[in-house]
């Protein structure tokens, strides 16, 4: 691992995995397991800034976990582990808290989101602070890159902001690290309104694909989803339905998107759904056995997570002990 640049990245177990997530993420986490040293982290303490049942939680951080798997990480090659495990993460949160401005969390567009689908009695600090326990989860382990969607580049943008004032402050001691986001792909759109990204916390479940969904579920939501009235395939802004469809045909079977454009041209958008329909099925079809294999061997996943949480424990603490150092807190 030594003379590796490091990753780190991880996801909410708020459900299982969308096409969304892993198209704009996971994908992109197998791929670059094997040229560095990779923490991947299920982020169970995220999940609970917004309201969640106890046994939901369990239930699909197990699932995440399977689907990191499933998708193709390599537990003998990566870092995989729960956040709430590593028990660094909430001491250096509590820190880099106070490293922190109201103004800027105030101004992060996931809050704004977030805390407008919530009654305004129910947004808690949890949810304001949310991105700074992100930029915990980063720093601890030193990482350069962060591969996430276009949806978190915000967040990592607030990460650098505290770690360079950190260092400023007290001397080198983060790395600041940099955004890995797929230029082509990094956004993955709802199915019933492609202005907005697909999202599982959506109220129609037409709306996104999950990574568990059955092939006639996943054919039935390719065949409602909304387009257009122009009737002709093309790649473009003007048609963000068909872009998504194309997009997510693109991802899966890498043939540029202006090429699949070019191969639809003159055969009309219902032929287009089933084929990317298709695909989708076919890239999920191992997935989905892989899964279901592995919610079967919860002692696997157990072990996984434990070796895990060893490894990642013993990178995160030297980080945690060089900053408590830093700013004065006097060592046990
Ligand atoms: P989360 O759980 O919402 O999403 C996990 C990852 O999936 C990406 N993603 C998408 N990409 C493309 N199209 C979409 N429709 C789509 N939906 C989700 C997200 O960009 C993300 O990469 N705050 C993070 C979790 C987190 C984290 C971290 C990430 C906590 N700590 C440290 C990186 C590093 C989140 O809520 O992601």
């Amino acid at each position: 691992m030594e003379g590796k640049k490091k990753i780190f990245s991880g996801m909410q177990p708020s459900g299982s995995l969308t096409l969304g997530n892993y198209l704009g993420a996971l994908k992109n986490w197998v791929a670059l397991q094997d040229e560095y040293d990779c923490y991947y982290c299920v982020v169970d303490m995220h999940a609970i800034t917004v309201p969640k049942e106890p046994k939901d939680l369990r239930k699909n951080t197990y699932e995440v976990l399977a689907n990191y798997i499933a998708a193709g990480l390599d537990p003998d090659k990566v870092t995989l582990f729960i956040q709430s495990h590593v028990s660094a993460h909430a001491e250096l949160s509590w820190i880099l808290n106070c490293f922190s401005y109201y103004g800027e969390l105030g101004r992060m567009t996931q809050f704004k989101d977030k805390s407008k689908k919530q009654d305004s009695n129910a947004i808690t600090a949890g949810l304001f602070t949310y991105p700074v326990l992100m930029a915990a989860d980063i720093l601890l382990y030193q990482a350069d890159l962060v591969p996430v969607g276009e949806d978190q580049r915000q967040h990592l943008e607030i990460t650098r902001d505290i770690a360079q004032r950190f260092n400023n402050r007290f001397s080198e001691t983060f790395t600041v690290p940099e955004p890995y986001i797929s230029t082509d792909v990094a956004k993955i759109m709802s199915l019933q309104d492609p202005e907005s990204k697909m999202s599982k916390s959506d109220t129609n479940e037409n709306a996104y694909i999950l990574l568990t969904d059955k092939p006639d579920a996943i054919r039935r939501k390719f065949k409602r989803s909304v387009t257009d009235s122009l009737g002709v395939v093309n790649y473009s802004d003007d048609q963000p339905g068909i872009k998504n469809l194309i997009n997510i045909y693109s991802k899966i079977t890498n043939i540029k998107p202006e090429t699949v454009a070019s191969n639809y041209e003159g055969k009309g958008y219902a032929r287009l759904k089933e084929d990317v329909a298709e695909v989708v099925v076919e890239e999920l079809k191992p997935i989905q056995e892989r899964i279901d294999y592995l919610l079967k061997n919860k002692d696997y996943l157990e072990e996984v997570y434990r070796m895990g949480a060893g490894k990642a424990e013993a990178t995160a603490i030297k980080t945690l002990r060089k900053v408590q150092k830093k700013v004065g807190f006097i060592p046990r």
